[in-house]
């Protein structure tokens, strides 16, 4: 029987890969993909999404969500993910197109339709889930699980000292998301730094493969490799995206997870769209979102490198 993944995404280099990874995946079935606003326009976003999926030679149907944060000025991330977000490739050209209707219904008639059946991942901003859980409260309860790519739980920001991207875009779609009692294992970005990291050799061990797949992951991840080593002292290709979806497929990979109260910080200042976690309990409050603590990286990687050959 094989398990069920909605997966919501701004599609860029390493959200790519992270499709791959669950189009891939033998027992799983991505039943929809759901675009937002992130790192991209929309309509980039689901370009890029719909060539992943015919690269993997699936029919996914791919849903464009919110354009935008449901408070904020929109904000892209071309410069870390190059023109187009996919490092040298520049713009792609799918066959299909986008299917027909928009993503956040599209999420709620899914899990209605199979309440407890399928496993959410989400790589971008949380818009698109705010705005399904403000027009149906019930999905927390359809949604079998959910694993965000978000936040930073020891507080190491990408995007300011606090803060990581996906959160940062839209703090308050994460903080409805996060208060919704749905079932979240927060996959925080410092995750995919140090051990996790693709070193050069292993790039080279996987370029060797010489599989289309293996070719589209470096190219569309020149421009996050180049990013990383300049400016976040990455010795190698950090990809926050498809650990998240191993973690999905395969959560014994988190080796170190916990429960806590967690709140996401939504003035305008500092601290905008930081997770704050409240790890020794301070607050008495009940917790409400499961951290990602650590993961087996080298097992990690072997779940990449069995995608990509
Ligand atoms: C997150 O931000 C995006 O640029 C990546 O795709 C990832 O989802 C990392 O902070
Ligand atoms: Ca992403």
């Amino acid at each position: 029987m094989p398990r069920h993944f909605i997966i919501d995404t701004d599609t860029a280099s390493d959200d790519a890969v992270a499709l791959i990874m669950a189009l891939q995946w033998p027992d799983v079935e991505v039943d929809a993909i759901l675009v937002t606003y992130g790192n991209l326009p929309v309509t980039t976003g689901s370009t890029n999404a719909r060539y992943t999926v015919e690269l993997c030679g699936k029919a996914t149907p791919v849903y464009e969500g919110c354009v935008k944060p449901l408070l904020r000025d929109v904000a892209h991330a071309e410069e870390y993910h190059g023109p187009e977000g996919m490092g040298i490739l520049g713009r792609l050209f799918p066959k299909r197109p986008a299917a027909e209707g928009h993503a956040v219904p599209e999420l709620i008639r899914r899990c209605q339709a199979a309440p407890g059946e399928i496993t959410l991942v989400t790589l971008g901003p949380l818009t698109n889930i705010a705005a399904a859980l403000m027009i149906e409260p019930r999905l927390a309860e359809w949604v079998k699980q959910c694993y965000v790519m978000g936040g930073a739980a020891n507080c190491v920001g990408n995007v300011t000292p606090g803060a990581e991207f996906n959160i940062w875009c839209d703090p308050e779609a994460a903080r409805i998301v996060f208060h919704s009692g749905m079932s979240i294992l927060m996959v925080g970005w410092e995750i995919s730094r140090f051990d996790a990291v693709i070193s050069e050799q292993e790039m080279q061990e996987i370029k060797a493969f010489g599989t289309d797949r293996a070719r589209f992951t470096f190219d569309c991840n020149a421009r996050a490799l180049q990013y990383g080593v300049e400016f976040q002292a990455a010795r190698g290709l950090m990809l926050p995206d498809p650990i998240t979806v191993a973690i999905a497929i395969d959560p014994s990979l988190c080796t170190r997870r916990s429960w806590h109260y967690v709140d996401v910080a939504c003035a305008e200042e500092l601290t905008r769209g930081m997770t704050v976690v409240d790890e020794l309990s301070v607050t008495g409050k009940r917790p409400n979102i499961e951290v990602c603590w650590a993961i087996d990286a080298p097992r990690w990687k072997k779940m990449l490198y069995a995608t990509l050959r």
